[in-house]
Parts: C-alpha cells; structure tokens; sequence
C-alpha cells in the first residue's frame, strides 16, 4: 500500500445552485479522482470532519459520500490510519465499474421499506382496512376461479372502469362515460399513457415551479422540453407561461392542491388556463394526486369538471388514498382523445391484475371507498392538529400543504444534506428545493408528513427533528405572517 497523500479538497468543486445534492457531488468528485488514477490506491481521504470544515458542509454529507464509495468497494476503512483508496479489484484496464442508479435516487429512501414519521406521500399504514379489502379481494379470487377467463379489456375491467366514471361525479364533479377511463397502475402510469397518446416529441410542455419534480422528468423522457412555469398563492401564474412560451403543446398542473405548496388553484386562473389550452389547441394534464382529500373545509370540483371544451386529461390514482401496493389508477381521457388512448392501452400499456382490478370495484360500489375517505380526512386533521401543537409556534410551519406540514429554512440551508441527515435519526422528512426548477425564489424547506404520525410516534419524532434543526442550523427565524 503506497503511504497516504490526502486528496486536496481545493480540487472538490461544489456548485450549491443545481439541484443534484451536496453528497452525490462530493461522491461524483472522488470516484472520479480514484477511477482516472488521480487518487492512487491506499491515498488516505480527509477525516469526515476535516473536510466537512473546509468545504462548509454538515459532516454527514461528507460521511454519506465516503459510504456510497465505499459500498462501490473504491475506498475502505483502515482504522485509525482512516478512509483509504482501495485496491482496484475489478477496475481493470481503465475499465469502470458499472453502476446503475435507482430511478427515483434522490426522492425516495429506498423501495419497498416501511416509511418512517414525516414520510411523504405514503397514506396511514395504521389505517388501512386490511380486513374488509382481504375480505372483498378473497371473495373476487374464488369467483375468477371458478370463471372463465377471456382476454381482459386492456382499457381496464368495465366494472371498475363504471365505478370509477360513478365515483368521479359525485366526489370530483366530473361527467364522464366509462369508455374514456382508462385503468393505469397510478398517476406516473397515466401520465406515460398521456405523453404517448399526444406525441408531442420535441415540443415544449409546462411545469410547475416549484412542482413535482417527476413530472419534469417525464416530459424530457417524452423528448419533450420542460417550460417551468412559477406558481403563486392562486395557483400556476398561466400570464408567465403565456409569455415564456405560449405555444406549449401541453401543461401539467395540480389544481385542487398545488404539490407541494397546498395552494388550489383560483377560478379566474383555471378560466385563463382553459381558454388559453383552447385557444392554443394544447392540452392540459391535471394531477389529482389527492383526489377529495382534502382537510380544510371542502374539495373543490376537479379542473375537468369545468372543462366543456375538453382539453383536460384528468390523472387520478389511488396510491394516496388507498395504498401504493395497490398499483391502481386512471385516466379520463376527453371525449375525442378516449378511441386513442384505448389504442395505446391495448398496444402498450394494457391494463394489470384484473382481480385487484374487481376487489376494487366492489370497494367502491359498496360505499367502502367514500366512506374510507371521510375517516382518513378526520384521522389526517387530527394528526395535523397535533403536530401542530407539538411542533409550536416558534417552529414557523405554514399550514397544510396536501398532507405535509411545510417549514421554510433559512436562505441557504442545505435541506437535501439536512434530510439525509434526519435518516439517521429515524424520520424522513423531505426537501424542499429539489421541487424547485428555477433558481430565482427556490427556498430551502421540510416538507413534513403527517399521515404516518400516529400518537406513539409523534413525540419523538418531533423532539428528533427539533435537536436535528438545533444542532445543524440553530433556531429558526420567525416568519411574518
Ligand atoms: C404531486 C404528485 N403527483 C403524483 C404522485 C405519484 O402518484 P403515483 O404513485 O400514483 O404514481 C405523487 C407522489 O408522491 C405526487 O406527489
């Protein structure tokens, strides 16, 4: 082993205005230093703390780095003599190694794990109706059994696809016929289904800013150019899209609850954003990610509810108001768009599972499913509430934001590093800033999930992620109201 040479953190380059985290850039900058040989093997790297200090980062970014290097075998821990190059087993002749990043690194914790207090985007595992949903699954599998099956719809089963349509009116406002719903395994499912039905390659569609940052992804995955379009306290600013690029092909909004600020979306703004979708011949793809799931007072009509020109592609899914295992969802596809979507289904993307597919109907056509909704809604406020309480007035948290408490930090704080951070701590609260596109008006930010919190977990909880805060970022400033 040749004796250790620290590597000189002057030649560590961190830009703090891209979205990618401080960790993934301290990783990228040293495993490209090891694997062009700059780095030789048994180099000693600086102690956590060292460089953590000298390029003024948290120290469990530097630590978060130095163990995804090592969990590439690139670097080892020697002890006291410190975190050291490794030999380069399989590095051969130039050759480096394949690493094949997890689709969604950077968003999501890690697949397939429980989820942790302040988790996003899961709904109360506590609550689920285990027992009526296996109740009703069993029933539909000893019926399917003993059925003959032919080649199922791929637009989805017409039992849940009616269901669905009878649903949506009474829940959303929507007036539709079963035969433009198309099933899908979830929003992200539907919204792949859309791009491919549109076929607007090359073409500009736009996001919210700040938005989920998926649904920017998704549109240059359709080779699509993502026009990011700032959002207000009435929802997307339709003027700005207009001048930034009114000959948008499509626009993905959120109307009834902005992600992830909470905002619905004025009358007057969607009225702007229909007669501009008209005018323009664009069509607009509204994310009902929460459906009527909302906790102050009443959810208003979905967007495609006042859509009689239809130009609106409503994306619902059940990942949020059911569960994610589920794996259900669907489109409404406008009346002239629906013969076209059901081609694309049945070519590409064919409805799954036609016995969850059933269990789901029944759900719905005996009341379990509004009834579910109307308990998860009491159960989210009662949770909210008592974070509230917990967390205090001095905590500066805003209102709702969908089912998150949203808390601005300080300009500047690394939120990203700042979560990482809260992992080891036990909860997982999610960043702000990657939802921002723009730099102008990004914030550094906690979104704070509150569906997860049950009684038992939310006092630790709390009391974690106030120590967190204190010791990494001292107190917070009071915001006006
Ligand atoms: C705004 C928004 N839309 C859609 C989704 C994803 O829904 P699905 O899991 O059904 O693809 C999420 C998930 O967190 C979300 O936050």
């Amino acid at each position: 082993m040749t004796e250790g040479i620290s590597v000189a953190v002057q030649d560590i380059v961190i830009d703090r205005s891209i979205a990618k985290s401080l960790t993934h850039q301290i990783t990228d900058n040293l495993r490209d230093a090891i694997l062009n040989g700059h780095l030789k093997e048994g180099s000693r790297l600086p102690s956590w703390l060292d460089m953590a200090t000298q390029l003024g980062v948290a120290r469990g970014t530097v630590k978060a780095a130095y163990e995804t290097l090592a969990d590439e075998a690139l670097v080892f821990s020697a002890g006291a003599a410190g975190t050291r190059v490794a030999k380069p087993r399989s590095r051969q002749a130039g050759a480096a190694p394949v690493r094949i990043k997890r689709p969604l690194e950077g968003f999501e914790r890690g697949f397939d794990l429980s989820p942790l207090p302040f988790q996003m985007g899961v709904p109360a595992q506590d609550a689920f109706p285990a027992k009526l949903w296996s109740r009703v699954r069993m029933r539909v599998v000893r019926e399917e059994a003993s059925a003959p099956g032919g080649p199922p719809d791929p637009r989805g089963h017409p039992m849940l696809r009616t269901q669905i349509a009878s649903y949506l009116s009474i829940a959303r406002g929507i007036r539709c016929h079963p035969d433009q719903i198309i099933v899908t395994s979830g929003y992200r499912n539907g919204l792949s289904v859309a791009l491919m039905t549109l076929q607007c390659h090359g073409r500009k569609g736009w996001v919210e800013d700040p938005g989920y940052p998926l649904a920017r992804m998704a549109l240059q995955l359709a080779g699509m150019c993502a026009v990011a379009v700032p959002v207000d306290g009435d929802g997307l600013d339709v003027g700005a899209g207009i001048s930034m690029a009114a000959d948008a092909a499509v626009a993905i909004v959120t109307p009834g609850q902005h992600a992830p600020t909470g905002v619905a979306m004025s009358a007057a703004r969607r009225r702007q954003l229909l007669d501009w979708a008209v005018r323009e011949d664009a069509w607009i793809i509204e994310d009902d990610y929460l459906s009527e799931l909302q906790l102050s007072g009443r959810a208003r009509n979905a967007l495609a509810a006042d859509d009689d020109r239809g130009r609106v592609i409503h994306l619902g899914t059940f990942s949020k108001t059911l569960s994610p295992t589920l794996g259900l969802g669907f489109v409404v596809a406008p009346m002239e768009l629906a013969e076209r979507f059901g081609e694309v289904a049945g070519c590409l993307n064919p409805a799954s599972n036609s016995t969850t597919q059933l269990a789901l109907a029944e759900f719905l056509a005996d009341g379990h499913y509004l009834r579910h909704l109307r308990h998860m809604k009491t159960l989210y406020r009662e949770r909210s509430h008592a974070l509230h309480c917990d967390l205090g007035p001095a905590f500066g948290s805003d209102a709702m934001a969908g089912l998150a408490v949203l808390t601005r930090l300080p300009t500047g704080t690394d939120d990203v590093a700042l979560c990482r951070l809260a992992l080891e701590a036990g909860i997982n609260p999610a960043p702000l800033s990657p939802w921002y596109t723009r730099e102008a008006g990004r914030h550094a930010g906690l979104l704070l999930g509150i569906t997860n919190l049950n009684r038992a977990r939310l006092q630790p909880a709390c009391e974690a992620l106030k120590s967190l805060i204190a010791n990494e970022i001292g107190p917070i400033p009071k915001r006006p109201h």
